[in-house]
Formats: structure tokens, sequence, C-alpha cells
């Protein structure tokens, strides 16, 4: 049987064995999925050893997504973009292929909930490897604009300078931007109870509000900031965790499962654990 796994340190919380569980139910593919712990420093030995036994491929998260970006033998371009690797595809060939499935699990995401981002204003918040990670498939996507704010400024306009029309600034420089359709938060604030520094009037009217992190109740201190200063609608990051497997679904086996009944089932589970 084809064997798969999340590589990681923790990875017991992983909730892609459950994911990926649901999708070889539903295509009926003969595959196995579980969790694979890597102790730090020894992302080769223990990738190179799951391959040997058999491993067709391997999800990566933290903190190993640069050590799976060397470990490949060939990139997608979206991998060489966001300078990470999240999934891992052995060939039959032996070489070994490193994608990166998160911006495109995010734009699925966005579009599953039916917010536009063309013609859109845009603020994504953050400057670290979530943000890195959906700023090229969010501009491709042709927003009317995309301001990238960070904490530490210096961050922002480094990693703005690595893609074309993304303007980089300040929280405090946010009050002389105006207001926004679509706000991102990438920052890691929100696993602290941290929301940004953000003018209340930040959302344009209808506006939306988006946080990578995910939650049993769909509810963050950032969206829960959002809907108190006249967001419209909001969402956690749980579609994108789905979107994002999908993805690494379908580079493994060639087909796509349905994520909007795993994203479902999978927000039940975590309720009913919660
Ligand atoms: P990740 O890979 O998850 O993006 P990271 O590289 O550590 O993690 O980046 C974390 C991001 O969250 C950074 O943009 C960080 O801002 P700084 O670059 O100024 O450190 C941001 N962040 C973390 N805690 C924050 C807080 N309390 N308020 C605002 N931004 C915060």
């Amino acid at each position: 049987m084809d064997k798969y796994a999340v590589l990681g340190n923790p990875v017991n919380h992983s909730r892609s064995p459950a994911i990926h569980a649901m999708f070889r139910d539903e295509t009926g593919q003969d595959m196995e999925y579980g969790t694979l712990f890597c102790p730090l420093g020894s992302f080769r030995e223990t990738a190179d050893s799951f391959r040997s036994g058999g491993g067709r491929g391997l999800n990566i998260t933290v903190p190993f997504k640069e050590d799976a970006f060397r470990y490949a033998d060939t990139l997608t371009e979206r991998a060489k973009t966001a300078g990470a690797v999240n999934t891992l595809r052995f060939n039959d060939d032996g070489t070994v292929l490193g994608d990166n499935t998160d911006g495109a699990g995010f734009i699925a995401d966005l579009k599953r909930l039916k917010w536009p981002v063309s013609g859109k204003r845009v603020l994504v918040m953050g400057a670290g490897g979530a943000a890195r990670g959906i700023l090229m498939p969010l501009q491709e996507e042709r927003p009317l604009m995309l301001f990238l704010a960070n904490r530490t400024v210096s961050r922002a306009e480094a990693l703005a300078r690595e893609f074309p029309k993304i303007v980089a600034g300040s929280y405090e420089d946010l009050a002389s931007r105006g207001s926004f359709d679509l706000v991102i938060n990438a920052t890691s604030g929100s696993l602290s109870g941290t929301v940004p520094p953000l003018p209340d009037d930040i959302f344009a009217p209808g506006a939306r509000a988006y946080d990578l992190m995910y939650t049993p109740s769909g509810m963050t201190v950032f969206l829960e900031w959002a809907l108190s200063h006249g967001c419209c609608q909001v969402s956690d990051g749980l579609g994108m965790l789905v979107g994002q497997a999908r993805e690494s679904f379908r580079l493994w086996r060639g087909v796509s499962p349905d994520s909007e009944r795993v994203l479902k089932a999978l927000r039940e589970m975590l309720r009913a654990e919660a």
C-alpha cells in the first residue's frame, strides 16, 4: 500500500491524517497516511528512511519547510516563490519533487467563500513564512492594491521587494491608506491572543477578514475584533488547511476530492473535541 505522512516536530496535533483519511475514503485510493515525528536537525535522515521504507510522499510542517526545500531535486514555481516546501513527492525514477500548496489552498478557500480579490483593496498583515506563501497567488488574482503591513517594517519592505506592485509599511502607515475590502491576518498574533494595531476604520463597507489560523469555533481574536469594527464576513483558516491538503492529494494521486464535505466534517470533529 502506498505510504504517506505528515512530518513535523511537534506533529501529533496535526489534522492532516484525518483530512487525508477522508480524502482516501471518498476517492477509494489504496493508501495510508500517518504522522512522522522528526528530531530537530535530522530532516534528511528521517525523510530518507521513510522513503526507503516505501514512502511515496510527505507533507512537511513546522519547522522543516526550508529543509524540505533543500531536499527536493526539482521544485515547482510556486515552491520557489514561497522559498519553502510543504509537499514532497517521491517519483518512480528516484527523484524528489518539492511543491508548496499553501497559497493554492488559500486561494481555493477564498473561491469557496466566494470572496473576490480582483479589483479589491487587500491588506496582508505579517511578513513571515505564512505571509510569503500567499503573496504571489494573491497577486495573481489581480487586486486593485496589495498592502503588506508588519510590526517590523524592514521585514515587510524586504519581502515586498521580491514582488512587483506590493506596497509595504507599518500599522501606523495604514492611517493614511484608506479602508480595505479584504484584510488577511498572516501574523502569529492570534496564537498569543494579540490583534495587530489596526486603525478602527480599516474596513470598507462589505469588507471581509480572513485569519490564516484556525480554531474549533472558527473565531480568533482578530476575527472578533474585525466583526466589532464594521467587517461583514469573517473566516478562519480551516478551509485553507483542507485546501492545501487537497492540492497535495491531487499531486500524489491525480484525483481531486470534494473539500467542502471534508471541511464540514473536520469542523464538526474539532467542535466535538473542544
Ligand atoms: P510564520 O512562519 O508563521 O509566518 P514568523 O516567520 O515567525 O512565523 O512570522 C510571524 C509574523 O507574525 C511576523 O510578521 C511577526 O511580526 P515581526 O516580523 O514584527 O516579528 C508577526 N507577529 C507576531 N506576533 C505579533 C504581534 N503580537 N503583533 C503584530 N505582529 C506580530
